[in-house]
């Protein structure tokens, strides 16, 4: 080989270094594909492979040093980002403005919005944890209703041993109970619970589309059993909640809470009508053409007051299967107000101590390596967390991950 050819071929390798790697990396990693990444998760949250990649990509950045190492990553997120988001994947699809020509009942009769006692279940509780609010201090301010499936004792354990840990094995001013319906697996609950004292276990199936039946039994369970709580939060076993942070919340919208309720909340929403959407809603469950809008299941909070009348207006309520509709349909009928909430399934981040700030309140879909990782993290407070976040910036990892919260 002469030095021309040399210098030919090392310049084409240059060149396909240039265009095939370090470019696209580039443009992968800024700021705006993260962002672009990020929306898609909160979007379609509840698409396998999204949970799976952002498993993965929660996995490879215990550190945000580790970030160069795995530029491959980058590759995926781009994959996820160049996906249109697929309408099908939200449980509703959102409007930002309501249409007239879309408002209006059509003929059907099918499900009416109200009837005259058609869901008058009185739920029996299997497995119960009927003291849970009843100690000395019973100035029980927040009660947590986690939804659960049986076979997730591992999650259970996991956020049992993190961010439950501000429950104070429900002895303090927050309580909670795991929320779950029969199955094989009950035998395996009734051991669980002799030892851990927080489950609660309907006279239902447990499934998927009984998820309405497991929110109204526990929201029947609060009124009877807790009726001492001031706020009622409900939540999932696969979410990370910030309590401090929910606390904050909380305060400022003492108020409000009293007759909405608040979260990660759509004003209107159009029921999917393809049967292999996971949130179909057939014209026979549902004839109408919206949804008088839904806050996410994932996690939303109110008062006892409010569940109070949710749990009397549902027996007028007939039962439709997606469950944050559902209460929607209750909040509906009983004139109270949903009330969006910031910090309710908020973005990921590579930063466990973004998970402690005030501005994050729930996050969804956390794989359990991260939320541990995130319970053991040491956090700086306040100007300290100002001057670490301004000494890391440097760093291109700092750089890529700037994305404050909700900084769009
Ligand atoms: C997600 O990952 C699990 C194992 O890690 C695998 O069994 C499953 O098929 C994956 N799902 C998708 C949609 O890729
Ligand atoms: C309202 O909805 C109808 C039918 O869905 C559509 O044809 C029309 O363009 C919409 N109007 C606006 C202003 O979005
Ligand atoms: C919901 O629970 C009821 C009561 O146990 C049961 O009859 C029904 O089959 C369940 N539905 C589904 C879809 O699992
Ligand atoms: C709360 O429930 C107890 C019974 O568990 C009942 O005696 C009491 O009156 C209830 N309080 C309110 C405010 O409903
Ligand atoms: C951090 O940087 C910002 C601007 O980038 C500056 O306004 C702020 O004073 C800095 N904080 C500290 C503690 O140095």
């Amino acid at each position: 080989m002469n030095s021309n050819t040399r210098h030919v071929v090392s310049g084409l390798l240059a060149a396909i270094v240039l265009l095939g790697f370090l470019l696209p990396m580039l443009l992968y990693t800024n700021l705006k594909s993260m962002k672009i990444y990020l929306t898609t998760i909160k979007l379609i949250h509840g698409v396998d492979n999204v949970i799976n990649e952002t498993t993965h990509f929660l996995n490879s950045f215990d550190s945000s040093a580790n970030l160069l190492k795995s530029h491959h990553q980058h590759s995926i997120i781009q994959d996820v980002t160049r996906a249109p988001i697929k309408k099908a994947e939200m449980p509703v699809t959102v409007m930002d403005t309501l249409n007239n020509s879309q408002i209006g009942v059509s003929k059907s009769k099918e499900r009416p919005l109200k009837c005259d006692g058609c869901f008058s279940k009185i739920f029996k509780f299997e497995i119960n944890n009927a003291d849970i609010c009843k100690t000395e201090n019973a100035n029980v301010k927040l009660l947590i209703l986690i939804t659960s499936s049986p076979q997730n004792s591992l999650a259970r354990t996991a956020i049992r041993e993190t961010w439950l840990k501000h429950a104070k094995m429900n002895k303090e001013k927050i309580r909670y109970i795991f929320l779950l319906g029969e199955s094989p697996e009950t035998e395996e609950i009734k051991k669980e619970n002799s030892i851990t004292k927080d489950i609660v276990l309907g006279n239902f199936k447990d499934s998927y589309s009984n998820l309405t039946l497991k929110t109204i039994m526990g929201f029947q369970w609060t009124v009877t059993h807790c009726n001492n709580t001031k706020f009622v939060m409900k939540t999932d076993d696969d979410m990370y909640v910030n309590i401090p942070g929910l606390f904050q919340v909380i305060k400022k919208n003492d108020h409000v809470l009293q007759t909405a309720v608040g979260g990660y909340c759509f004003k209107i929403g159009q029921p999917h009508r393809d049967r292999k959407s996971k949130w179909y809603a057939s014209l026979r469950s549902y004839p109408q053409k919206t949804y008088p809008g839904f806050c996410s299941g994932t996690g939303y909070v109110t008062s006892l007051n409010v569940v109070t009348q949710i749990v009397k207006i549902s027996k007028h309520v007939p039962f439709f299967h997606l469950e944050d509709v559902y209460i929607s349909l209750c909040i509906q009928q009983l004139g109270l107000r949903l009330y969006p909430l910031e910090g309710f399934m908020e973005q990921h981040n590579s930063d466990p101590c973004l998970y402690k700030d005030e501005k994050l309140i729930t996050a969804h879909k956390v794989p359990l390596r991260w939320m541990r990782h995130i319970w053991q993290t040491p956090c700086l407070k306040g100007d300290q967390k100002t001057r670490l976040i301004n000494i890391s910036s440097n760093s291109l990892a700092q750089r890529f991950f700037e994305t404050k919260i909700k900084s769009q």
